[in-house]
């Protein structure tokens, strides 16, 4: 099963998954990563500034989850300006060596399989960061999706265009379309590393960790990643069954096991 991290604060979640991104940058200076967009993944990004000065970044790779369709990549909002902003160019990454799913109306039949491809070329995913929605959605891929879904146009549920509308002016500016990594792609990953804070994801992550397997809460796909790390403050571990055996295993765990 997943390993579950239970931290005191978003800001140290950010830093136990920030060193284990720098080790493996460290131990792999090619390493290819799967980035993330959301409120989740910046206390990462943020612990991730200090550690990565004087580490060599410059043959790193990232690819991001997901894109809205159909909203210019200059778009403060489009995910290609928000991994530029938040990620890119904080940390000194080279943009040419960072992917995000192309969203443009023009040839968007073929976006997902580029994406797949590019993908492949790279050598897959080594370390994949992952939010988790309200609804138990990791990418854009909303409750019904295939467990075996590759990179695709979806279309967001209300609820998903309601928790992104604060990004926005007003909810009629919410994209209806996305194109996401599927769960099949997600899984390729060599290692997943899924954060959830605050008490709105107390129920999809005890969902996605503790209850059965079902595309109905896609979350739960983690359940069948040979190597997945949940970090959750305290808040959104409060509807786990088994805290304390998670705090008792994490207490007890050997260092040289790095997350
Ligand atoms: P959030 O979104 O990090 O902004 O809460 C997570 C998600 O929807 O995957």
């Amino acid at each position: 099963m997943a390993e579950v991290v239970i931290v005191p604060t978003p800001a140290a979640g950010g830093e136990i998954v920030a060193d284990e991104i720098v080790r493996l940058v460290r131990s792999t200076p090619t390493a290819v990563l799967g980035l993330a967009t959301g409120s989740t993944p910046l206390p990462v990004y943020e612990a991730l500034r200090p550690r990565l000065a004087g580490v060599d970044v410059s043959q790193v790779r990232g690819f991001a989850l997901d894109e809205y369709v159909g909203i210019e990549p200059r778009h403060p909002e489009s995910y290609r300006a928000v991994i530029t902003r938040e990620v890119v160019e904080p940390l000194g990454l080279d943009p040419d060596r960072v992917q995000v799913p192309d969203g443009s109306l023009d040839g968007i039949e073929h976006a997902g399989s580029d994406y797949e491809a590019a993908l492949r070329t790279a050598g897959g995913v080594d370390l994949q960061i992952l939010g988790i929605g309200t609804d138990g959605h990791i990418g854009f891929n909303e409750p019904g999706s295939s467990f075996a879904s590759l990179t695709r146009v979806k279309t967001l549920t209300a609820q998903t265009r309601e928790d992104n509308a604060r990004f926005f002016d007003s909810i009629d500016q919410v994209p209806m379309h996305c194109i996401t990594q599927g769960l099949g792609t997600i899984l390729r990953a060599r290692h997943l590393v899924l954060l959830a804070f605050g008490a709105g994801k107390a129920d999809a992550v005890a969902g996605a960790l503790e209850g059965p397997l079902s595309a109905s809460l896609p979350g739960s796909a983690i359940q069948l990643h040979p190597h997945a790390t949940v970090v959750v403050d305290e808040a959104a571990a409060t509807a786990l069954r088994f805290a304390d055996y998670y705090r008792y295993t994490f207490a007890n765990k050997p260092e040289w096991q790095g997350l």
